[in-house]
């Protein structure tokens, strides 16, 4: 099998495709045949070594679509020749996920597609969730046109949310955003980002935390979801009521299995009915997942990067 690795943190250039034997499928685990694979921003940060740092060398990864080709010990519901997608696994022809939050791709539906839909899907609906929205609140999305951002701009407008504020670094994004709904497109740097807003879902984090903050309404809740990290003062949510609730998609999946499996059935429903949109900015081979990367490192991607075996 071939797979990328990396042997030091970096920029994209760090990133090697090497070949190597095909792995067994440990306990719950499912090899799958890759025939998508998501790109995401903590992933690029992973390579980065910032953060926790993976030991190198490194296996960069996330999630994938593919199809079954061996099955673990201890799995139940997966067979070989089932098509999957699943959060984790490498970036690789052939890799080992979890079984445990693997799924089903409904037959007329792509890997390319499962890819840019399911885990980011997830994501931006547990973020949703996390922040209990009442029909016509006003809500602030940053990084609105990454992989998860794009969806949350969408899924908040099918959550009955009022008006959807789409944050991002460049307002070449705001044609892709208002397509999709969102009422107002903001760039970081304007001077003010507008009206308050009721919700903030956070999906970039650190400087701009503060601004995120300061852009609620008395009483307001931000859902910080990102991989940025960043601080604020306690002062500054005492003077406004203001919340801030941390939330993992890992969490929510493990604590919240019924609802989990809600979001799941939704996001193909929402999908199939043309109600939402799961944008692919690029296809790019395995073998150029450096290109990839810059994609992201470059911030100009509008939906979901993916590369190819
Ligand atoms: N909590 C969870 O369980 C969970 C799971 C998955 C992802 N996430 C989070 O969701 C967020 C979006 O992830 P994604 O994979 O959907 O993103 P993505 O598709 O890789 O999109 C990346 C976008 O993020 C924005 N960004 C903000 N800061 C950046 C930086 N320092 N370097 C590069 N891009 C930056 C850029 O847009 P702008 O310049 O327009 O901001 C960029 O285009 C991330 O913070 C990620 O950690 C959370």
């Amino acid at each position: 099998m071939r797979r990328m690795c990396f042997h030091a943190y970096g920029g994209p250039e760090v990133l090697r495709l090497e070949a190597v034997p095909d792995p067994d499928p440990g306990p719950g685990e499912l090899l799958v045949r890759t025939e998508a694979i998501g790109v995401t921003l903590p992933c690029v940060r992973a390579v980065r070594g910032e953060g926790q740092r993976q030991p190198l060398p490194g296996l960069p990864g996330g999630e994938i679509a593919g199809r079954v080709v061996a099955v673990g010990p201890l799995v139940t519901g997966f067979a070989v020749g089932d098509r999957v997608t699943a959060p984790g696994g490498w970036y690789a022809d052939t890799t080992p996920v979890p079984a445990v939050l693997a799924s089903h791709i409904p037959d007329d539906a792509g890997s390319v597609e499962a890819v840019a839909l399911v885990r980011s899907g997830h994501v931006a609906l547990a973020a949703l969730d996390t922040a209990s929205i009442s029909a016509g609140e006003s809500v602030l999305i940053t990084g609105a046109a990454s992989g998860v951002g794009h969806l949350a701009v969408q899924l908040a407008k099918i959550h009955g949310a009022g008006r959807v504020v789409a944050a991002v670094g460049s307002l070449d994004k705001a044609a892709f955003l208002r397509e999709l709904g969102a009422d107002d497109v903001i760039s970081y740097d304007s001077g003010t980002w507008g009206e308050p807003v009721d919700v903030v879902l956070d999906a970039v984090g650190g400087d701009l935390l503060p601004r995120a903050v300061a852009a609620l309404n008395p009483g307001g809740r931000l859902i910080f979801f990102n991989s940025g990290g960043g601080s604020v003062s306690a002062f500054d949510l005492l003077a406004g009521s203001k919340t801030i609730t941390g939330m993992t998609m890992a969490r929510f999946a493990r604590t919240q299995r019924h609802r989990y499996d809600e979001h799941h059935r939704q996001l193909w429903r929402l999908h199939q009915a043309g109600q939402l949109q799961a944008a692919v900015h690029a296809q790019i081979p395995l073998a150029d997942a450096a290109t990839a990367h810059g994609i992201i490192e470059a911030r100009t991607n509008q939906g979901k990067v993916v590369l190819r075996p």
